[in-house]
Formats: C-alpha cells, structure tokens, sequence
C-alpha cells in the first residue's frame, strides 16, 4: 500500500470509529470513502447493526458485497451520520469540492439528508482556500450541454468535459460533468449560488457549510477539524 492510501485508510477508519449501532450510515464514494466502507464491513461482521444509504454504484457494489445492509430514502428520509472523501477542504470553513469521483450530485443529496458529514481525507486536500488545486466538477444535462458550458464560461471557468477513455463520462444519473477551473475562489458560497442558477446545471461540487467534521491524516496522526457555528 502506498503512503498515501496508508494515509486515507488511518483517516477512513477513524470516521468508522464513530459509527454506533443502530445508525443510517451514508456510504461515500471514491478512494478514501471506499477504505471506510471496508472499515464497516469489517465492524458489521463483528456484530455492528447498521443500514447504509450509498452514494454511487458502486459504493452500493462493495457495501453489498462486503454484507452491509443497504437501504434508501423511501424508508429513511434522515441519516445519521456520512462518512465521504472530499477534493479540497478548506482548513477554516470545512468547505469542499467533491465529484472528482463523478457522484456529486447523490454525494449531496445524502449530505443534505445527513445530520453529521464526516470528510475523510488525507493532508494534502486540507487547504487554505478552494479552487488552488482542483476544478469544480458541475453536472449538467445532456442537453444543450454546448451552451451550459458557455454559460459557466461567462463566470469565469474554463470548462472541461469529463472524459472516460473516447466518451463523455456519464454520472450514474446520466448527466455530463463539467470540470470548471476557476483558479482560487474567493468567495465559494457566491459562485455556488451562481453556478446552481445556472440554466442546465443540475449540481455542482462545492459542500458550503455541509461538513461537520473533517478527520485529516497527518504524518503525526489524524488530525480532526469541527466545524465552528
Ligand atoms: C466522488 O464523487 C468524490 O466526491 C470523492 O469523494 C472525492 O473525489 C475524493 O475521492 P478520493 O478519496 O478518491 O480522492
């Protein structure tokens, strides 16, 4: 295993450390999320009593498989606590830019749905700032994707399409991404207001104000982060 992915599991089981039985669990996505769906898997084989509301495919895939009872929003419309990756975490706010995995927009809904967001990652997503690493991936509608982008274009982004191997890549929902570089964002609670007014935007991947708490590995140790307010 590399250091880094060393870094993500520390990180991933300490979020596994705070689930208790009887929780809604939601299940995130990506490289980080997936060592904690593990981490689960193996405390539900130890007896923890859970349910998980994944956020992908194939999250639902590998919780499944591993024995993780899976449920959704038809029978529970709350969940109690959601352990998920992150792009970038802004150290003061908790901010985020998720998608990069593709599965922002059921990465959000279940954020929203989530009395506690715990972001697990490792140290260098923790930033002073967003936008100085990574684009926002912003899903969007097939159609007429063409003038979407221009529109984003027109906010300052320079528009990527998500590329899988020859293809657009296609979310589970089936929408395009829009990677959008805008560079450091100085104020990421007003460009996502503007992005989400944006005609053909379904969901963009900035998480202002969603995460509680971040569990960030550090070369010394896992370090955690509340969020203030
Ligand atoms: C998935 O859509 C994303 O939001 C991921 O949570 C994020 O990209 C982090 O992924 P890794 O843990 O693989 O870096």
């Amino acid at each position: 295993m590399s250091d880094r992915d060393a870094h993500k599991k520390q990180a991933a089981l300490a979020a596994v450390a705070m689930v208790e039985d009887g929780m809604v669990v939601g299940l995130g996505t990506g490289s980080t999320a997936a060592f904690a769906i593990d981490g689960l898997i193996a405390r539900v084989r130890d007896g923890l009593k859970i349910v998980g509301i994944p956020t992908s495919e194939r999250s639902a895939k590998q919780a499944a498989d591993g024995g993780i009872i899976l449920t959704d929003f038809a029978h529970h419309t709350r969940v109690d606590l959601t352990i998920d990756g992150a792009d970038e975490i802004a150290e003061g706010t908790l901010d985020l830019i998720k998608g990069l995995g593709g599965a922002l927009l059921r990465e959000k809904i279940v954020a929203s749905a989530s009395t506690r967001l715990v972001i697990i990652a490792d140290a260098p997503k923790l930033v002073p700032g967003l936008g100085g690493t990574v684009p926002v991936p912003v899903e969007v509608v097939s159609f007429g994707w063409q003038t979407t982008a221009e529109r984003l274009a027109a906010l300052g982004a320079r528009p990527a399409m998500r590329q899988a191997g020859d293809a657009p890549f296609r979310t589970d929902g089936g929408n395009l991404i829009l990677d959008c570089h805008f560079g450091p964002i100085a104020d990421p609670a007003a460009l996502e207001a503007r992005l989400s007014a944006t005609v053909g935007v379904v969901e963009t991947g900035l998480f202002i104000g969603m995460a509680t708490t971040a569990l960030v590995a550090m070369p010394d140790g896992v370090r955690r982060l509340d969020r203030k307010g």
